[in-house]
């Protein structure tokens, strides 16, 4: 398939790299470009004027002389596979409850882990094939989705199957995160250790048995998992082949920062509360430190310091958290929105964060993430827009027009 005429292509990568701190803002991009798409794949693209092939070497032909094209979104977060909506509690902090306070009356994850627990597994995977296809729509075309509203042996593992089959049977690229540790379930409340050793003893060998996740996860938190627990989940995950990627930072200086640093982690995600010396141990590593702006805004926190993380040097991804007591949305073209004018990111710094270091944090910078000849034709094509900077500026309209992946319009 030919694309020809493209207004501008943007995000053309001829090498493959993190990016970190300044080369953040650089987005290269090619007025009156051409695209072509072989197999799902990225073929070949330029310039217009460097156009050498007939136009009936091509069996489709798309012209997109007002459009802008860009990689799609790569979000490298979420918790998409749920029961059930939490409009209830979005009242109840309205009135004036806490995150905190409503998980101590047993809402927020446990309210959504009984729902979950009774819910069958064909229902689950419905509900989350349904969020799956809406953002698609909304131009994400490679996905995260992690477990953790199962917090029994049964329930996690339901969860992780629900993902495989969305593997399985969709054309976005998905990455499975185990969550077991998203807080302990009432029955082992007073009994960290009881379920510390469910998790190692029953749930992971039961995931690695199965190759049901690639990452674990776990909820490093003041109410929630410490440091220390969090460093041996994550290493008894590691035994299974399984790569930490962390809940950090969100609500207190949890200290998981410094043990996903220390155990070589893909990503700490949140970083909603950072100091000096976790910004600058984070900028000295090889993590990612992935912001969930649309978290912090749903629950009325300050905004991830991204400014002072990028400047410091860190590498940064930016994802939706999509989950239904934080941010009950996974539209990334909110999230990018909402970095530039809360975060201060610049358009091409968003647009970056949410497309190349997204795949990073997900590995999948071989197969996606920008416009380089070899990886999959995953696209959004914009509607007419004047410039890129359009993009954030314009919040809240849809600006898509459509989205392929694989090469195939959706
Ligand atoms: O990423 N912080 C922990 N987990 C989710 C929220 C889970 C929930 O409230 O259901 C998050 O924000
Ligand atoms: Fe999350």
């Amino acid at each position: 398939m030919l694309i020809k005429n493209i207004k501008l292509l943007a995000g053309t990568r001829e090498d493959n790299f993190l990016l970190r701190g300044k080369q953040l803002a650089k987005l290269s991009c090619i007025e009156n470009a051409f695209l072509i798409i072989q197999d799902g794949l990225i073929a070949a693209y330029g310039k217009m004027a460097d156009f050498a092939h007939r136009d009936n070497d091509f069996t489709g032909q798309v012209d997109a002389s007002d459009q802008t094209i860009l990689p799609a979104w790569c979000d490298s977060h979420t918790h998409l596979v749920f029961a059930s909506s939490r409009e209830d509690e979005f009242v109840d902090k309205i009135k004036g409850l806490s995150y905190a306070e409503i998980a101590a009356r047993g809402g927020g994850i446990l309210n959504s882990a009984k729902k979950l627990n009774a819910a069958s597994e064909s229902e689950l995977f419905n509900m989350a094939w349904k969020r799956l296809e809406e953002v698609s729509r909304l131009g994400t075309g490679a996905i995260e989705i992690k477990s953790g509203y199962g917090l029994s042996v049964e329930g996690e593992l339901k969860m992780l199957r629900v993902i495989k089959k969305l593997k399985e049977k969709s054309d976005l690229l998905i990455k499975a995160t185990f969550l077991g540790a998203h807080t302990y379930p009432p029955e082992f409340k007073e009994n960290h250790s009881g379920y510390m050793d469910c998790i190692i003893n029953e749930m992971l060998p039961a995931i690695g048995a199965e190759k049901l996740a690639d990452y674990i996860d776990v909820f490093c938190e003041t109410g929630f998992f410490s440091p220390e627990e969090t460093e041996t989940i994550c290493k008894a995950g590691m035994r299974h082949g399984l790569k930490p990627k962390l809940h950090a930072n969100q609500l207190n200086l949890s200290g998981g920062v410094q043990i996903g640093v220390k155990l070589g982690a893909i990503s700490v995600d949140h970083l909603e509360t950072m100091d000096d010396v976790s910004t600058f141990e984070l900028a000295n590593s090889g993590t990612i430190g992935t912001l969930l702006p649309t978290a912090a805004f749903f629950l009325r926190m300050p905004f991830q310091p991204a400014r002072k993380l990028i400047d410091a040097g860190c590498a940064i991804a930016l994802a939706s958290d999509y989950n239904p007591g934080s941010s009950p949305s996974g539209n990334m073209n909110l999230v990018i929105a909402m970095s530039c004018i809360q975060m201060k990111m610049l358009p091409e710094e968003a647009i970056n964060a949410a497309t190349i270091n997204g795949a990073y944090a997900m590995e999948l910078e071989n197969e996606t993430g920008s416009i380089t000849i070899g990886k999959k034709a995953n696209l959004i094509f914009t509607k007419p827009i004047p410039s890129l900077a359009y993009f954030p500026y314009s919040f809240g309209t849809n600006l898509i027009d459509r989205v392929m992946i694989k090469g195939r319009f959706i």
